[in-house]
């Protein structure tokens, strides 16, 4: 099977993943207890070793792949798509990386839930907000991004307007999603009291 293909098989379980994990995120507009109470339904399925064990096999061929497609194409690359996709491909292979590895550092050896207030720690211990500010915003939106250029290299035979949308679209519903994950994180729609055992991973790298 070529490479290409096996990229976008890998790439289906991680978007089902991603869909519930968004939504995992967005449950926390209707309030932190509507996330946990959403997370711990859903960690039923995901935190079960048949699925978890694929699901970060997946991830790590997705970045090694990934990066592989970006660097191997980089004198070739034409056209707007192609570098849309190959930038945001980039971006997210840069965020799971380091995302994946977080919260398995924080759930094994910090021993912490990685829950809400994990993601949320950041936003609440300066000036670390202006890093997980566009960390979070810029991988969300480059997850729409990456499959709205799938998208639209799947729609060849259909007419140009078609294809635009069908990346414009993506972009746009992602940018607002991101918006609206990240002002909860900071606790800008609700008040957001981040327990001290959170923020003390943040104030030991300080010290
Ligand atoms: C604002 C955006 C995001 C936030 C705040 C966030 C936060 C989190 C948190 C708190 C966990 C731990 C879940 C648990 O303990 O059950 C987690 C796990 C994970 N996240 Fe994200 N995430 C975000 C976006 C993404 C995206 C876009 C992807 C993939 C494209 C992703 C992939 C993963 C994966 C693979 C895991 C590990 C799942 C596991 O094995 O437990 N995340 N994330």
């Amino acid at each position: 099977m070529k490479l290409r293909t096996l990229h976008g098989t890998s790439a289906i379980l991680i978007a089902a993943f991603a869909c519930l994990h968004v939504a995992n995120h967005l449950a926390a507009l209707a309030g932190v207890s509507s996330h946990i109470a959403f997370m711990e339904v859903a960690r039923k399925s995901y935190r079960q070793p048949i699925v978890e064990f694929p699901l970060l096999l997946c991830v790590a061929f997705q970045v090694a792949s990934g990066l592989w497609f970006v660097i191997r194409g980089w004198k070739q690359r034409q056209g707007g798509v192609a570098w849309l996709q190959a930038i945001s491909g980039a971006l997210l292979a840069f965020f799971l990386l380091v995302h994946v590895g977080a919260v398995l550092y924080g759930r094994t050896v910090l021993n912490l839930d990685t829950n809400f207030y994990f993601a949320a720690a950041g936003f609440h211990v300066p000036p670390n907000k202006f890093f997980f500010g566009p960390y979070y915003f810029l991988a969300v939106l480059a997850l729409f991004t990456h499959l709205g250029c799938a998208a639209y290299w799947h729609l060849q035979a259909s007419p140009p307007r078609t294809r635009v949308v069908a990346i414009a679209l993506p972009m746009l519903v992602g940018g607002a999603v991101s918006l609206l994950i990240v002002l909860s994180l900071a606790g800008k729609l609700r008040p957001v009291e981040v327990p001290a055992k959170y923020k003390a991973t943040y104030a030991r790298q300080e010290g």
